[in-house]
């Protein structure tokens, strides 16, 4: 019988740094635990890459009025810098949230916890399925031509970006672009892995004008569309710090 805990939140992150879950696998399993336990809020969380981010999801939980949430990293192989970036995103979070945060648990790696062998058996015991030669090429003709843009936008979403407003410039971002009708021909935007100076989250970079912004957060990126993506003049108040061996100046 379950135990009935009404205000238990568990999330569980991607099994990578980007966030791929391409086969939606998190997605049905944890739809096969809301049936298990229908007194738990299930929410699925990327540390890095697309989707909502750990910290989104925690803020979520926090402002339901969760008290008690259980973080799982979805890793079914333990990498070690993954685990420790899980760790200091949701310490990060903590922090930030101060001493009305809910209790947050961190359930032990995946690997340690299921025998990897029987998991491994039970996969070549099947049912497995043919490999065949009729699945989906490796090329496109809509992947055939570089798209025109004029300018290159990458928004980080790194681990350390993903949980300090990333996710939310991202999407702001998207939706400046299509309100002024701006498709990928104008401004291709990239969302990347870290690109280094995570102190100043959440980054985002501009080629081919070489502009670096820290701190480019959501309620920004209405004027960064209009001012330098639209107008063509950065804002160099919102440049982030750089050092001096910079071969082009922003
Ligand atoms: S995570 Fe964005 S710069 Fe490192």
């Amino acid at each position: 019988m379950n135990v009935i805990r009404p205000h238990r939140w568990v999330v569980v992150t991607a099994p990578t740094d980007r966030g791929d879950d391409p086969r939606g696998q998190l997605g049905s399993a944890l739809d096969a635990l809301r049936e298990r336990h229908p007194d738990t809020v299930f929410r699925t969380a990327v540390l890095g890459g697309s989707g909502p981010s750990i910290t989104v999801a925690l803020d979520e939980a926090a402002t339901s009025g969760a008290t008690e949430i259980v973080v799982i990293s979805g890793q079914t192989m333990l990498d070690r810098k993954i685990d420790a970036w899980f760790r200091r995103v949701i310490g990060h979070w903590l922090r930030e949230r101060g001493t009305d945060a809910p209790d947050i648990r961190l359930a032990p790696p995946l690997s340690d916890t299921t025998d990897y062998a029987d998991l491994l058996d039970a996969a070549i015991a099947g049912p497995t399925t043919p490999a065949r030669t009729t699945t989906a090429p490796l090329t496109s003709p809509a992947w055939d031509e570089i798209p025109g843009f004029t300018r290159h936008v990458l928004v980080c979403r790194g681990p350390r970006c993903s949980a300090r407003g990333g996710p939310e410039t991202a999407e702001a971002l998207d939706a400046a672009l299509e309100a002024r009708d701006l498709g990928d021909d104008d401004v291709l935007v990239t969302q990347t892995g870290c690109m280094f100076p995570c102190t100043q989250a959440p980054v985002v970079a501009v080629y081919p004008d070489n502009s670096w912004y820290a701190g480019l957060t959501a309620d920004r990126v209405d004027r960064f569309v209009d001012q330098h993506l639209v107008e063509g003049r950065p804002i160099t108040e919102w440049r982030g710090a750089r050092r001096e061996s910079a071969i082009l100046e922003s």
